[in-house]
């Protein structure tokens, strides 16, 4: 265990998790739990759910689960040991730091390399700041990118000297190790010797929302190549799931959030009092950072370069933040590559009427449409019309899709009646396709195909079942939980990770005398605690919970047990759900 149970148990009695969750999602009280639209997966019903007596969350959507500790993990990107601080701090509970270092090795990875890079990024910085050794790095910041001395050191922009290894021997003195380094991604190492990577650079560092500096990111000083060095992922970070400069614009987000292709652009649109710009890591923006979006803000302005490259990028950046449910916007410069260029060239209050020009999801689309197709040709007015009722039915809002029907029955001069005729039919057409959809993934689900937490559930089907019943029970009530424990061994489940759970539960029962999902999490990924918290609620949902029900539950396991493989079930919980349909 990281830290002791006593200090997990007080932060966890002094964050409710109604209260935790509140603060990201709007909770509606339902009977004795609270409901909510799910932060992890796009919905227009509420699935998620919030269970105040064993303080823990489910989605029966998307099966995301687990207890305020997770929750912040997911929602903030954070591992176990950053989500209890930021709820430690939450509460005012200190952590003591000499728990933290009896860690387990893990821990101490990360941890590690989050203080190094602290260290790398001061370094950087101090670098800068020399009058002699700074001197090519003060010259590029501030006299060719025209940054002042505050936003420097605002964002702590640094110079990594031209020099193969001062950063090491910094880091060396300070006690790192060189592979820590290494693993850091500060420095390499071949057969001369480690080395910094970062060199006659300028610094950019990214630091998460709890201020931890997860990575770097330098630019050359010139035209050479590569012009950005990246922070590969490494055990403290992972591009596809951050973003440059969220730690400042998460306090300016509520209205919209500006996505720019570079940290320059970023930097320069904080510069100029436009603080609510972030911009992804030297990829494409990613899923994982479009929820990211979704979680911070209601609408997103894609601010990408206007070359052709940007523009495509903005295609795809489009569809996967549509995809999360932002309320997505384009925006379009002229006389300018990017948005560092126009500050500069036309200063920042135009380029805030431009973010207010910025075209919608419809308009965008249309004269996509419309640019590729010459509507004066009839075979092509006919492609061009298909593909706008296609982009009209997309909309769920009757009126939207009123409106653009009359709008585009103008552009193209069709009756408007005739538009909404093949509107109407497409979305027939999807729902029955949406409803064929539900049903192979019901029966996937129902057979255990493509259960990635737990593989050999397939194999195990009914015996599975009845094993996550029984961990579930255990959840649910301390008598349970005792009962089982005294009744069963680790050997008595079936599947590898019923097997691990239990054993786990069982030794922080013996532990701490009780189960508290917080203080095994640090065992298991964040999908197995949502699959171990969904055990609980399915449970939770039925009358039918009494000793009785565990004590019946157990034998037949053991019954189960015997018959290792059954082919059977798979067919007989088909045809239950086929006879269910009809
Ligand atoms: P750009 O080439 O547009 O750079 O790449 P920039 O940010 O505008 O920089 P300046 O204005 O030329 O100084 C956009 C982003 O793509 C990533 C970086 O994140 C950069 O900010 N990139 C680009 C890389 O990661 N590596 C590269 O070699 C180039
Ligand atoms: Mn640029």
């Amino acid at each position: 265990m990281i830290i002791s149970p006593e200090i997990i148990d007080d932060i966890k009695f002094k964050n409710p998790i109604e209260d935790v969750i509140s603060s990201y999602v709007n909770l509606k009280r339902a009977g004795s739990n609270y409901n909510g639209l799910c932060p992890f997966h796009s919905e227009k019903t509420p699935s998620f759910t919030v269970f105040p007596s064993t303080q823990s969350f489910y989605c029966f959507g998307c099966g995301a689960g687990g207890d305020a500790i997770t929750f912040v993990m997911r929602t903030e990107n954070l591992d176990y040991l950053s989500a209890l601080r930021v709820l430690a701090s939450r509460c005012g509970v200190t952590i003591p730091e000499n728990d933290v270092l009896t860690t387990g090795k893990k821990e101490v990875g990360r941890q590690r390399i989050l203080e190094m890079n602290k260290e790398a990024a001061k370094f950087f910085h101090n670098c800068l700041l020399d009058e002699k050794l700074g001197a090519p790095g003060r010259k590029y910041l501030m006299n060719e990118r025209k940054l002042s001395m505050a936003v420097i050191n605002h964002f702590g922009l640094g110079y990594a000297p031209n020099n193969f290894f001062m950063l090491h021997d910094h880091l060396k003195k300070l006690g790192y190790t060189d592979d820590e380094m290494v693993v850091g991604f500060l420095c390499g190492k071949n057969d001369r010797g480690i080395y910094d990577y970062y060199r006659n650079r300028v610094i950019f560092p990214i630091i998460d929302i709890v201020g931890n500096v997860i990575a770097f990111g330098g630019r050359v000083l010139d035209d050479s190549k590569p012009k950005y060095l990246n922070t590969s992922d490494t055990p403290a970070f992972k591009k596809s799931k951050n973003l440059f400069a969220l730690n400042f614009a998460k306090n300016h987000c509520e209205k919209q959030l500006v996505l720019c292709e570079g940290y320059m652009d970023v930097i320069a649109l904080h510069a100029a009092g436009i603080e609510n710009a972030v911009a992804t890591l030297g990829t494409a923006i990613t899923p994982e950072q479009a929820r990211i979006f979704s979680r911070y803000t209601k609408k997103v302005i894609i601010s990408y370069d206007s070359d052709e490259a940007g523009q495509r990028a903005a295609d795809k950046a489009f569809k996967l933040l549509q995809e999360v449910g932002v309320d997505v916007k384009i925006l379009k410069m002229k006389d300018a590559k990017d948005p560092d260029e126009y500050i500069k060239k036309f200063g920042a209050s135009s380029f805030r009427s431009v973010i207010d020009d910025s075209k919608s999801k419809f308009e965008f689309e249309c004269e996509k449409i419309l640019t590729k197709y010459n509507i004066l040709n009839t075979d092509e007015k006919v492609k061009a019309g298909h593909e706008i009722c296609i982009a009209i039915a997309s909309y769920p809002s009757e009126i939207e899709r009123e409106i653009y029907c009359q709008k585009m029955s103008k552009v193209l001069d069709i009756p408007k009646e005739s538009i909404k005729r093949d509107v109407l039919s497409i979305i027939k057409r999807r729902s029955r396709e949406a409803k064929r959809n539900e049903e192979t993934e019901l029966y996937r689900k129902s057979s255990g195909i493509g259960d990635r937490v737990n593989p050999s559930s397939a194999e195990f089907l009914k015996a599975n079942k009845i094993e996550e019943a029984i961990l579930g029970l255990m959840q649910l009530y301390p008598s349970h939980l005792k009962l089982a424990i005294e009744k069963m061994k680790t050997e008595d489940f079936v599947t590898p990770l019923c097997k691990k759970i239990f054993k786990k539960i069982k030794e922080c029962y013996e532990k701490t005398g009780k189960f508290d999902i917080a203080f095994i999490e640090e065992n298991f990924n964040v999908d197995e605690i949502s699959r171990i918290t969904k055990m609980m609620a399915e449970r939770q949902r039925l009358a039918t919970n009494g000793e009785d029900v565990l004590l019946e539950l157990i034998s037949s396991l053991s019954k189960e047990k015997e018959i290792s493989k059954d082919e059977d079930t798979v067919d007989s919980i088909l045809d239950a759900i086929k006879k269910k349909k009809k």
